[in-house]
């Protein structure tokens, strides 16, 4: 079992480069796969997650040229998938398990889906059941709520899902479905989620019509031409750093070209509430649709603020833990709602943070559905276990930049699902005395 120790440091400095967004990298590899003509993705995300889906795409005869970040998919087409010989493999990745069953589901061959053991216990019912009623015919444990899942041929047909919760993987799973199924396919969603499918709907030539709360595509869409896709840096990875650079004094941290898609900005806005030093300096949109800046942040006093704001849950989802570590050196209490999501992502995050940062001896109260926590308190250093989620892993690795002694963090292989290179980057910008 792989595991990191990180010692306290003096302060971080320098510039960096954090790796490819993974949401982008994972649909450029879909829609590339059924576009027809060539696909190029630059600094597309070399970690597990995204190879997974790469190797699906290739099970089902796609062709995928990879040299070091960049790839050149040679689609055949909307209908040029081929059946699978053999059980595809989404790891340990929910984004490839939940979208790819909409493109599965619109196929005219039988296929079956499975994932690891962290992925077999997350829900998938949230997308089988728009499926169904898209006619797809799925079947598996619990009433189609576990992987492995089978997916039979089956025509599908358009439909009207209005989303319980916001969803970014439901929502894309449904229109990937769309792009299959005859007539009106629309997703009504109760707040807005990351919109990188319908940015690159749009890089692609697909369309869709959209308003304030829902998106539509009229399928089987007609078939569309493939092209050059740039994938900015993650937001989601540059969050450590951005954290990191907050709460470690004597400290500024230049992030370069992180994708700043508003969808996904959730995280910068609270952290400047929380009077963190942060400057964001917008470049040019890349090719692909996607809004990107370098982002400039400086240690910081923080204080601590009440968050409740559903519309707030999906544009910082999956940045909850690391915000939980700059709420513990935030001065006053910080309350978080509304994020019972956080309960089935790669862990049940609520609960892991809380005990965890209490261990390391953070004020952290875990709720229904987020978190009471008092600051600023000092950390301790000790051993920790990441329960395999990366970025539980990543963010005990922040708080443990200002802990007392060393923090040893135990099962972080899981780490490179979506910042490889995450150890040695920290490393770089590491400064002791
Ligand atoms: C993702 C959407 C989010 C996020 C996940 C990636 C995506 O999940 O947590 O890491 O690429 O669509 P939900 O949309 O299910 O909240």
């Amino acid at each position: 079992m792989k595991k990191i120790t990180v010692h306290p440091v003096s302060s971080l400095q320098g510039t960096l480069l954090v790796p490819g967004d993974k949401s982008i990298s994972h649909r450029s590899v879909m829609l590339g796969s059924l576009a027809y003509g060539t696909t190029r993705v630059e600094n597309f995300l070399n970690s597990a997650d995204c190879v997974s889906t790469m190797n699906i795409f290739r099970m089902m005869g796609v062709r995928i040229q990879q040299k070091g970040n960049t790839l050149t998919i040679h689609g055949k087409g909307l209908n040029s998938l081929k059946p699978p010989k053999k059980t595809l493999n989404a790891g340990n990745s929910g984004t490839t398990a939940r979208i790819i069953l909409g493109i599965l589901a619109g196929q005219p061959f039988t296929s079956r889906l499975t994932g690891d053991k962290y992925l077999r216990r997350r829900p998938m019912k949230r997308v089988v059941e728009p499926l169904l009623q898209m006619h797809a015919r799925i079947s598996g444990e619990g009433d189609g709520n576990w992987l492995p899942l089978k997916v039979e041929t089956r025509k599908l047909l358009g439909a009207t899902y209005r989303l319980p919760v916001a969803s970014a993987q439901v929502k894309s799973s449904i229109l990937m479905a769309g792009l299959f199924a005859k007539g009106q396919t629309r997703v009504v969603e109760p707040t807005p989620s990351r919109d990188h499918t319908e940015r690159m709907f749009s890089a692609f030539g697909i369309p869709f019509e959209e308003t304030k709360n829902s998106i539509t595509v009229y399928g089987p869409v007609k078939p569309f031409k493939g092209r050059k896709i740039l994938v900015p840096s993650d937001i989601s990875s540059a969050a450590f750093f951005i954290v990191a650079g907050l709460i470690t004094p004597n400290s500024r941290l230049l992030l370069k070209n992180i994708g700043v898609n508003p969808t996904r900005t959730g995280l910068l806005d609270v952290l400047k509430k929380m009077g963190g030093r942060i400057t964001v300096y917008p470049k040019k949109t890349v090719k692909g649709g996607e809004p990107v800046a370098d982002i400039l942040v400086e240690s910081s006093r923080l204080k601590a603020l009440v968050l409740d704001d559903e519309k707030l849950i999906p544009r910082m989802v999956d940045e909850f833990p690391i915000l939980a570590v700059a709420a513990s050196q935030a001065h006053g209490k910080t309350v978080v709602k509304n994020a019972s999501e956080l309960k089935v992502k790669e862990s049940d995050r609520i609960l892991m943070m809380a005990i965890t940062l209490k261990k390391m001896g953070a004020d952290i109260q875990p709720t229904t559905d987020g978190w009471i926590i008092n600051g600023p308190t000092a950390l301790t250093g000790c051993a920790l276990s990441s329960a395999g989620d990366h970025r539980i892993a990543m963010s005990l690795a922040v708080a443990a930049l200002i802990a007392k002694g060393a923090t040893t963090i135990l099962d972080t292989e899981n780490i490179n699902t979506s910042f490889p290179g995450f150890e040695a980057l920290l490393k770089k910008v590491s400064k002791h005395r």
